[in-house]
């Protein structure tokens, strides 16, 4: 099927929706999911969405906690643009869309988080995400411009003379190969914590939109800042779930087995420090000790207090026998959010022509090296917002989407019935792999170790691809892989230890700045329709 639309938009998480939205008041959008519309990142988000509201508050402020947590590598003009539009945008939240963010004595509940030196977090108890997410596809679902495709995974952009024209997408339920032609494409497809062994990550996130962007000659920038939130749940039944920065505000403290307090001897703010701290903080507990897990105690607090704060963490908790009120919560680091991406302006442009590029698949600069606590939901609003408005512009200026089709993608290939063993073992070992050598603490050689085991699983996924007949599990694979070598190759050029990547072998940050910057070589360039291109 071709499928003809004003703006194509891959990703329907915070960025996607408010992007579709406001597209849509210029022309035809085609929404695309991987999963069910409200899956992603998004939806889980607890903690909440920072912006400065409190008169006692103020954007230098904020922009000042920015910059200090980014290491050295926020773009200031950046962070500048993006908290002062961050008041203006929440309240479109509230008033436009519905959104309820917990009050106070009717007054907006603004939290606090490590890293801020002002309570601006505006949170829904601790299911921010959730709030956030269903109430805008409620919206996106009234309007008549915006066509909703879920189940489609986006495969491969279409480019041509570095002009993007549209994508693939296979839809999931009929298996078929759909061509999504638009004078406007924009990536909103989240990040890749699947990456990495453990992560609070949802399973969509397997970095698809940096893969495909890099396979269409797209800028990829700063790969190596992964950064991992410091607690996650420990439990051997509990896949990707996160304990809430929120709680580390509201007074819970970081403990060892014996009940102990360690976080003084790391850092003078203790539980608040920046988030890359605390996070290798535990590793290194963790690694000094051998133990499993350290503990989130959170007992000293009112039990009423707990439940209404964090009423989701409460629940989920209790089901794994863990009574949040009366013992500790054990807790381990997780691969939580990518800060590098494809190289975008805050109005979502890249280096290809008509493709945009918003939310955590992007990287602005705003994050630097380290992202502060709940500045990623506003991120993906304030830039999502602009890039709308920049999109109609430009698509006014290119005219009728897509003048020239490009062809449908030839599925021609043989089934294997081999194909998912092998996928899933190229699965787990680069997750595992990624999670040993490129994880919290690097070294030079663990990252060669990394690369050499990539170079042997990338064969093997190449040579499924262009054999056989692709499949989700499959596109996940091989984005996933090429996400890892985008990592590591990062990782290796980075020769100091800065916000979240932190080598033994290059323990200081060096005296220049840079950003890590790839682009595949034109040899490199692989056809992005199948095997048999026209
Ligand atoms: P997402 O919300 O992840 O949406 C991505 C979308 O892209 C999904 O719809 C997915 O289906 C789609 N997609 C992906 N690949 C394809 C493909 N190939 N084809 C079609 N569709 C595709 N940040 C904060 O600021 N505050 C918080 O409190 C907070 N809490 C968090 C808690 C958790 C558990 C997690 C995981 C993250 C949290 N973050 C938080 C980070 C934040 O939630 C994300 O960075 C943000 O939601 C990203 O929004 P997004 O629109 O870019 O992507
Ligand atoms: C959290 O609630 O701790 C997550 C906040 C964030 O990732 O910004």
């Amino acid at each position: 099927m071709r499928i003809s639309t004003d703006f194509l938009v891959i990703g329907s998480g915070l960025s996607g929706l408010i992007f579709a939205l406001k597209a849509s008041e210029y022309g035809t959008v085609s929404l695309l999911s991987k999963d069910e519309i409200t899956e992603g990142a998004t939806f889980y988000a607890q903690g909440g969405i920072a912006a400065v509201l409190d008169e006692k508050d103020s954007i230098k402020d904020h922009v000042k906690d920015t910059v200090n947590a980014g290491a050295g590598l926020c773009r200031k003009d950046v962070a500048e643009e993006i908290c002062s539009e961050g008041p203006r945008l929440v309240r479109e939240l509230i008033n436009n869309y519905g959104v309820n963010f917990s009050r106070n004595n009717g007054e907006i509940d603004l939290g606090l988080e490590g890293g801020h030196t002002k309570r601006r977090v505006l949170h829904a108890e601790d299911r921010t995400g959730y709030e956030i997410e269903t109430k805008l596809v409620d919206a996106v679902k009234k309007e008549s411009n915006i066509n909703i495709f879920e189940n489609h995974v986006a495969i491969n952009l279409f480019v041509d003379n570095n002009v993007c024209i549209g994508a693939y997408a296979l839809d999931k339920k009929s298996n078929q190969i759909n061509n999504f032609q638009a004078t406007i494409t924009t990536l909103a497809t989240g990040g890749a914590g699947k990456v990495f062994l453990v992560t609070s990550n949802p399973d969509v996130c397997t970095g698809d939109g940096i893969a495909m962007a890099y396979r269409a000659g797209a800028k990829i920038i700063n790969m190596e800042f992964t950064q991992f939130h410091p607690t996650s749940l420990y439990h051997p039944h509990a896949k990707a779930f996160l304990i809430t920065e929120a709680m580390r505000g509201e007074g819970a403290k970081l403990i060892d087995k014996n009940g102990k307090r360690f976080m003084s001897k790391y850092h003078p703010k203790k539980e608040l420090a920046p988030r890359d701290i605390v996070s290798r903080s535990i590793d290194a507990e963790l690694k000094t000790t051998g133990e499993d897990c350290v503990f989130l105690d959170i007992t000293h607090k009112n039990p009423s207090f707990v439940k209404d704060r964090f009423p989701t963490i409460y629940e989920r908790c209790l089901t794994y026998g863990i009574d949040i009120t009366v013992q500790p919560i054990p807790v381990v680091p997780a691969a939580h959010y990518l800060i590098g991406g494809v190289k975008a302006t805050t109005t979502g442009q890249t280096n290809v022509k008509n493709l945009l590029a918003i939310g955590e698949v992007s990287c602005t600069g705003f994050h630097g090296a380290n992202r502060l606590a709940s500045n990623s939901l506003l991120e993906a609003l304030v830039c999502a917002n602009k890039a709308a408005k920049f999109g109609a512009i430009l698509c006014m200026n290119t005219g009728a989407p897509t003048k020239q089709p490009f062809p449908y993608w030839d599925p021609g290939m043989a089934e294997d019935p081999d194909e998912m063993v092998i996928v899933k073992q190229n699965w787990d070992e680069i997750r595992r792999f990624m999670w040993n050598y490129v994880g919290i603490v690097r070294s030079d050689n663990r990252l060669i170790r990394a690369a050499n085991r990539l170079e042997v699983v990338m064969k093997e996924i190449n040579q499924f691809y262009w054999d056989f007949k692709i499949h989700p599990h499959l596109l996940d694979l091989r984005n996933l892989a090429q996400v890892a070598e985008l990592i590591i190759r990062c990782a290796r050029g980075r020769r100091e230890s800065r916000g979240v990547h932190y080598s033994i072998d290059h323990t200081k940050k060096s005296d220049s700045l840079y950003n890590t910057e790839l682009q595949i070589s034109m040899v490199d360039k692989v056809p992005l329709n199948g095997k048999f291109v026209e």
